[in-house]
């Protein structure tokens, strides 16, 4: 049972206050601490761990383990250091959450700083799982795959109008239509975003560093070309961390915007740059050209997630 948000929280000796939000995890979309606004003096909200809950009583009143002496000794809330689910999206969250309407917050993106340990732990455990099964799945692995080793696909898609783009800077969103067809599978139609920014001279800068970018075929023959100074950039629109779709979010910190994914809350500035989170490279960015009617084509290339350099999949 869950508690509501404005469930009160009582101590074993008195009444301390009323839950005001809760703070979810948004890797196991768990509640991992309850917000108690005071009841009494400075009508702090402090941050209180599940742990402490010793009971939810018919989820309208919470009794915490501790005295309300001991409940003073909890943080009072940094705001700031929040996002709530409002800006941020997080898949399945509602399947799990059952809390009324209120505040319900998202550590913005601090809770990744453990990540590392937690993928070395999760990367060993499967690396050893993929030794022991190699020799089994091997043959059945060749045939699967087979149909992957094939040329890269470097067909321009038309995703729109560059008119939608009113302001430098921002991120527009352009959606389009591909088919793909994976491994042994019959092809899929899929749909594919791009986001398009109108680069200011600084984003040029920073994106190209003042040299035209390069794009290869498998072979190493080079099939198109970016001008540093072109106009728009268009970033693929998969996150380089492991390939989530992200959004172009104002936040309190960013009231321009950055991209913002929501999967594990990497932030990327209008040059695609990581500003935080757990993301190993820039935004990738994709061939693009507009024709005299402004007519954006792309080549969609996805590149590997996950990995510090641009490793060309398709
Ligand atoms: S997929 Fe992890 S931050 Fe985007």
């Amino acid at each position: 049972m869950q508690p509501k948000i404005t469930a009160k929280a009582r101590c074993a000796d008195r009444e301390v206050g009323r839950i005001s939000k809760v703070i979810v995890d948004p890797l196991s979309h768990e509640v991992s601490h309850v917000v108690v606004k005071e009841a009494n003096g400075q009508g702090y909200e402090r941050q209180v761990p599940v742990r402490e809950i010793q009971q939810v009583v018919n989820e309208e009143e919470i009794l915490l383990r501790c005295t309300a002496a001991d409940f003073q000794q909890f943080p009072v809330l940094k705001r700031d250091e929040y996002v709530t689910i409002k800006d941020v999206e997080i898949a399945h969250l509602e399947d799990r959450l059952h809390v009324e309407p209120g505040e319900v917050l998202v550590p913005f993106p601090k809770l990744e700083r453990d990540v590392p340990r937690r993928t070395f732990f999760a990367n060993m455990t499967q690396a050893i799982g993929a030794l022991i099964a190699l020799p089994l799945v091997y043959p059945v692995l060749k045939y699967l795959m087979k149909p992957m080793y094939r040329p890269f696909d470097n067909s321009w898609f038309s995703v729109g109008n560059v008119q939608k783009i009113k302001k430098e800077g921002i991120g527009y969103q352009f959606k389009f239509i591909r088919g793909l067809k994976e491994a042994f599978m019959p092809e899929q139609k899929i749909e594919k975003n791009v986001w398009v920014v109108k680069a200011t001279p600084e984003i040029q800068q920073a994106v190209y560093g003042g040299k035209d970018k390069k794009f290869y075929d498998e072979k190493g023959n080079v099939i198109w070309v970016n001008k540093a100074t072109a106009p728009y950039i268009g970033y693929s629109g998969k996150c380089p961390h492991l390939g989530c779709g992200y959004k172009w979010r104002r936040t309190k910190n960013f009231p321009d915007g950055v991209f913002l994914c929501p999967c594990h809350l990497s932030i990327y500035d209008a040059a695609g740059r990581v500003l935080d989170g757990p993301a190993p490279r820039p935004l990738d960015v994709l061939p693009m050209k507009v024709d005299a009617a402004g007519e954006i084509k792309v080549i969609d290339i996805e590149y590997k997630a996950g990995v510090k350099d641009q490793i060309r999949l398709l």
